[in-house]
């Protein structure tokens, strides 16, 4: 038999499953997420530079591009007020081949990996709803680490009498903005998707035995897709 005390406890736990307060955000709230992040170059070059003067071997130029990656990627957000957050996006290191584009389009000529940890301010529109958007800005540090030059690289430009190639990209500071969506699955759990824009601008330094210096400066500027769950303590 259904009594009036059993429809106050059950509406009291549909209210409880449906309440958008179950899942709103506060001051002191923590969410941690995991997923993926793919890091996806929209990349604008300048001519590559040897010795100072344009690279040209047949009187065109040559740029560098980069290609694409994607990554384990991990953000913690800290909730400064229901609407305000600092959020910090680290990941496992991306991998990117940088590629030869006009004179050399096709030629892999080094590899490198990458971290861009960015701080972010976060604002929440809506913090108390199941879906919840929020916009972003901030400041990224992109480190480049392990340069190689590929050995087609190498062997080409050993061709051109440039031998002993050494590699090094220069590490970027750069402004970050992002818009993202949480979706509250409970009061925990929430799946997240989020899509930013790095200003990343770096310079590809290329040193060879006689003292030989190829420069390409490259504007990476990526956008930054990530689909994670998120956990919130
Ligand atoms: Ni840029």
């Amino acid at each position: 038999m259904i009594s009036f005390k059993h429809l106050v406890m059950a509406t009291a736990v549909a209210a409880s499953i449906s309440s958008p307060s179950a899942s709103a955000l506060e001051a002191g709230d923590v969410i941690i997420r995991t997923g993926t992040t793919t890091v996806d170059p929209r990349e604008s070059g300048s001519s590559a530079t040897l010795n100072g003067s344009v690279l040209s071997l047949a009187g065109g130029t040559t740029e560098l591009g980069v290609n694409s990656d994607t990554q384990l990627g991990l953000t913690a957000t800290y909730m400064l007020s229901s609407h305000w957050g600092v959020e910090l996006l680290a990941a496992t290191p991306f991998e990117h081949v940088a590629s030869g584009l006009g004179e050399l389009e096709g030629l892999d000529i080094a590899e490198t990996k990458q971290l861009p940890p960015t701080l972010s301010a976060i604002y929440y529109f809506n913090p108390q709803s199941q879906f919840k958007t929020y916009v972003g800005a901030g400041l990224n540090y992109t480190v480049f680490f392990s340069e190689d030059i590929t050995s087609e690289a190498d062997a080409a430009l050993s061709g051109l009498g440039l031998t002993g190639a050494d590699v090094n990209i220069d590490d970027s500071w750069g402004v970050s903005f992002q818009a993202g969506l949480d979706v509250q699955i409970d009061k925990q759990w929430s799946f997240n998707t989020s899509v930013r824009w790095i200003d990343i601008d770096t310079e590809a330094n290329i040193k060879f035995d006689d003292g030989s210096r190829i420069v390409a400066g490259i504007d990476i500027d990526p956008l930054v897709y990530t689909v994670s769950v998120g956990y919130q303590f």
